[in-house]
């Protein structure tokens, strides 16, 4: 039986730090739509060019478009990082859960305060030169994050799956929290 992780927080919070060291250790694929997008960014393919101006400006690419990428790259052990960021997307999971007969393990949901996150990606435009880690567009994707993604929170404690993590500290230390949490 397959199973599923989903990583859930805010921008700069350490999803995919985490996502990327659990999946190794794991032996999971790790899934991140924002890096599938971005790929695709890079090498201006038609998907690139129409999600290239919504990244920019911290909005969500449409969902029918993130469940087209989800669709084709799920797989049998999967971590899911920056997915899904909706309500829609969250309802969609479900169900491509239930018909592939997946098992979801647990929704990590990392947790920084918001002057931190801000540092962090500030700290990585200065490093990678990220194209949405400029001080308007980080404001836009927490705003977008708090209206659109937020109610993932509600709608995985209703379901008795949220494990809820401390983002602050060393990224060795959140590592722990997470594996303590998910009980794995
Ligand atoms: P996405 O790529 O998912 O970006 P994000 O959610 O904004 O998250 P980040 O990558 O900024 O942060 P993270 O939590 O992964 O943290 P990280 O480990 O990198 O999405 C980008 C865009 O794509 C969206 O705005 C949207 O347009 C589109 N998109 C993607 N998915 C979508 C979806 N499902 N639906 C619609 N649109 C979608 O860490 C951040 C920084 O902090 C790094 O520099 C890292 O080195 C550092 N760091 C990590 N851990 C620590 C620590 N413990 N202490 C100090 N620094 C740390």
């Amino acid at each position: 039986m397959g199973e599923a992780v989903i990583f859930l927080g805010p921008p700069g919070a350490g999803k995919g730090t985490q996502a990327a060291r659990l999946s190794e250790e794991l032996g999971f694929k790790k899934l991140s739509t924002g890096d599938l997008l971005r790929d695709h960014v890079a090498r201006k393919t038609p998907l690139g060019e129409r999600v290239r101006p919504i990244m920019e400006r911290g909005d969500l690419v449409p969902d029918d478009l993130i469940l087209d990428l989800i669709r084709e790259e799920l797989s049998e052990r999967v971590i899911l990082d920056g997915f899904p960021r909706t309500l829609p997307q969250a309802e969609a999971l479900d169900e491509l859960l239930k018909e592939t007969g997946m098992r979801l393990l647990g929704v990590v949901l990392v947790e920084v305060p918001e002057e931190e996150l801000i540092k962090r990606m500030l700290r990585r435009a200065e490093l990678e030169g990220r194209a949405d880690d400029n001080e308007e567009t980080i404001r836009r994707r927490l705003e977008v994050y708090r209206e659109k993604t937020e109610p993932l929170v509600r709608y995985y404690g209703e379901r008795g799956v949220l494990r809820r993590v401390e983002g602050l500290g060393t990224p060795d230390e959140v590592y722990a929290r997470i594996r303590a949490a998910l009980g794995i």
